[in-house]
Order: structure tokens, then sequence, then C-alpha cells
């Protein structure tokens, strides 16, 4: 067990946020700011801006908000990767200069890895498939011989930055996936009997792999030739979770597990939600889906597997504390049960 309590500091991308769970590694609330640019996508310089900006005031919020002292954490713990390279580095700076000035372990995390193992720990699932559907990844994956292996994934870009892009283009800003959600929502409302017939869109599965990009392209034209938006946002969610759902089914049939675990910032979705569950229901399988404060970027989730890593043996020296933009989700060896 840790000795005091874990802070995790997660920065990937637009989002700094920290965290904490306790020596015996339960969860508390993060403390996140997200940058939203009023127009244009992310550029990772401004983030990393962004974050050195609010760190200081989201850390002191944190240890109030849990009446703590930094004399009583004993480990920090940080995303070293996989993510934007100046976000990364904000964060890694952040951690080491805390870990050193108050002499505690540090260690540097799969960010990929602590989605699944916030999940595990929040719904108590056991072995599951993860439908990891954020911004940046799509990823299905299974745990397999001390790794969480990436089955199927999407082969352009992630399903999250899929819906922000198509949402810039028709003029609402980052993020887009709510918005979308409501607009498909008040389309149903509003047309229940809707079909998709003359909203189709082409499929994005490919064997256990996905695509995205040409899914955007074909629903941008679809707007352009006049279908209402709201009936395009309706369409583009069917379509991209159909497919992201169908190859987490074919993942439970190869592996024979019975659990799939959403995880990710699309993962906040009440129709990926439903239609997960669905599948889930007609194979006796059963899908689990953490609080969104846990589906989306959060440090809470990095304390979590900082606190498994160390319960394990495993600390990062400041030597081999360097960020790694590419990290793979199998790179990581899962020691813990
Ligand atoms: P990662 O670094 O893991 O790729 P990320 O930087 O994309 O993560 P997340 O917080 O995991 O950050 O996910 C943000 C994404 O989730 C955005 O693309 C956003 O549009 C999407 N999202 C959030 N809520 C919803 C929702 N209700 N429906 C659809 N998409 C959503
Ligand atoms: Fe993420």
């Amino acid at each position: 067990m840790a000795d005091g309590w874990i802070l995790g500091i997660e920065s990937t991308a637009h989002t700094l946020s920290f965290g904490l769970v306790d020596a015996t590694g339960s969860p508390r609330p993060s403390c996140t700011d997200t940058l939203r640019p009023t127009e244009g996508g992310i550029h990772p310089r401004e983030a990393a801006d962004h974050h050195v900006e609010v760190s200081s005031h989201l850390l002191k919020k944190l240890l109030a908000d849990n009446n703590l002292k930094p004399s009583e954490i004993g480990a920090v713990s940080y995303s070293q990767g996989p993510g934007m390279g100046a976000c990364l580095r904000t964060g890694a700076a952040a951690a080491r200069s805390i870990s050193t000035y108050l002499g505690v372990p540090l260690v540097g995390v799969n960010h990929c890895v602590a989605h699944i193992e916030i999940g595990r720990e929040q719904c108590g699932c056991k072995d599951p498939i993860l439908l990891y559907v954020s911004g940046g990844n799509t990823q299905v994956i299974a745990r397999l011989d001390g790794r969480y292996r990436v089955l199927g994934e999407t082969l352009d870009i992630g399903i999250g930055n899929m819906l922000d892009k198509f949402a810039r283009n028709h003029g609402i800003p980052f993020p887009g996936g709510p918005v979308i959600e409501k607009h498909a929502l008040e389309w149903l409302e509003n047309n229940p009997n809707s079909s998709l017939q003359g909203l189709e869109l082409p499929y994005a599965v490919h064997g256990m792999d996905l695509a995205f990009s040409g899914l955007m392209s074909a629903a941008n034209k679809l707007v352009s030739e006049g279908k209402p938006f709201a009936a395009v946002c309706w369409s583009l969610q069917e379509h991209a979770f159909a497919a992201c759902v169908e190859v987490a089914e074919r993942a439970l049939a190869h592996t024979g597990k019975a659990e799939i675990l959403l995880g990710g910032g699309v993962a906040c979705n009440q129709r990926l939600r439903d239609m997960s569950a669905l599948m889930c229901e007609e194979r006796m399988a059963e899908s689990f889906c953490p609080p969104r404060m846990y589906c989306i970027d959060n440090g809470t989730m990095i304390a979590r597997l900082g606190w498994l890593e160390i319960g394990y043996g495993r600390t990062t020296t400041l030597a081999s504390s360097g960020i790694d933009q590419e990290m793979r989700t199998d790179q990581t060896p899962v020691v813990w049960p």
C-alpha cells in the first residue's frame, strides 16, 4: 500500500486536471480546467500555456477541497504519454517539481491504461473489453497475457475528433460532441418515426479497425445538400456508434469475455451507452459505464493507476521521467490483478 495520498496530474491535451486517491486507492473528484478555443482546433503550445496558467490554482483548490496539507501527499503520478508533447511536458514538469520538493516518489503512467483502471475501479467489472472512445483515441482493448492489447482501433482520426471537426465545420465550438448529442436527441423527439433513409453514411468498420474521416466528409456533404443539420447529427451518431459497438461485440466473441467497459470523453454520450447496453443484453454480457467525470480526462484516473503501479513496486526515476508522445496501450506491463 502507498504511504499517504497519491496526487495524479493529467495533461495529455487540452485538459489540465489534478486528482487524488487515498492510501487505499479510493478516488476523490478531480479539479479540472479545459482550454476551449473559440475558433479553430487546439494548438498544443496554447494548451500548454493554459496548463501553466491554471495549475497552481487547481492544485490549491484540490488540497483545500480535501482538507489536505502538501505533507500528506505520499507520491506523485502523471501522464507520461500518449498525447501532445508540449502539454505532456507541462504536467511532467509539475510532477517532477512537486515530487522533488516533497521528497516523495514519482511515477509516470500510461494515459490509456488509466482510463481502463478508473473504469474497473468505479464499475467493479473484472475482465472487460474496453471501448475507449475519446477525442484522440478510438480503441477496442482487452487484457491478455499481462498487457492491455489493442484488438482494433481507428485507422485515421479519433471518433471525438471527428465529432468536434464536424461540429466546427458548422460553427459549433469545441467540444462539439455534446452539442451533436443534443441536436440528435431533439431531432428524434420532433421526428419519432425518423428513418435513416436518405441519411446513409459510409460504413466505418474495416475488420477489427475503424475509420471516421470518410464518415465526416459524407456528413458534411449531406448538410450541404440541404438535409436538416439535426438529422445529420443523428445519423452521424447512429453510424459512428454502431461501428464502435460492432467491433466491441466482435471482440467479446473472439475473446470469450462477457463485460464491456466504456471510457473516454465520447463515453459520456447516452446513445452510445444505450447501444452498448443493448448489444450486451442480446449476448448475455454486461455493459459498464463509469460516471461521466471519470470518462473525460481527469487527474483521479492518473492517481489511481499511480497507486496500482507503486503498490506493485514501480516508480520512475528523474532520468527516465521524460514524456513519450507515442506511448502505446500495450507498452505497459499490467502486473496487478
Ligand atoms: P484522449 O487524450 O484520451 O484522446 P481527449 O483529449 O480527447 O482524450 P476526453 O476528455 O477523453 O479528452 O474527450 C473529449 C472528447 O469527448 C471530445 O471530442 C468531446 O467532443 C467528446 N465528448 C464529450 N462529451 C460527449 C458527448 N456527450 N457525446 C459525444 N462526444 C462527447
Ligand atoms: Fe483521455
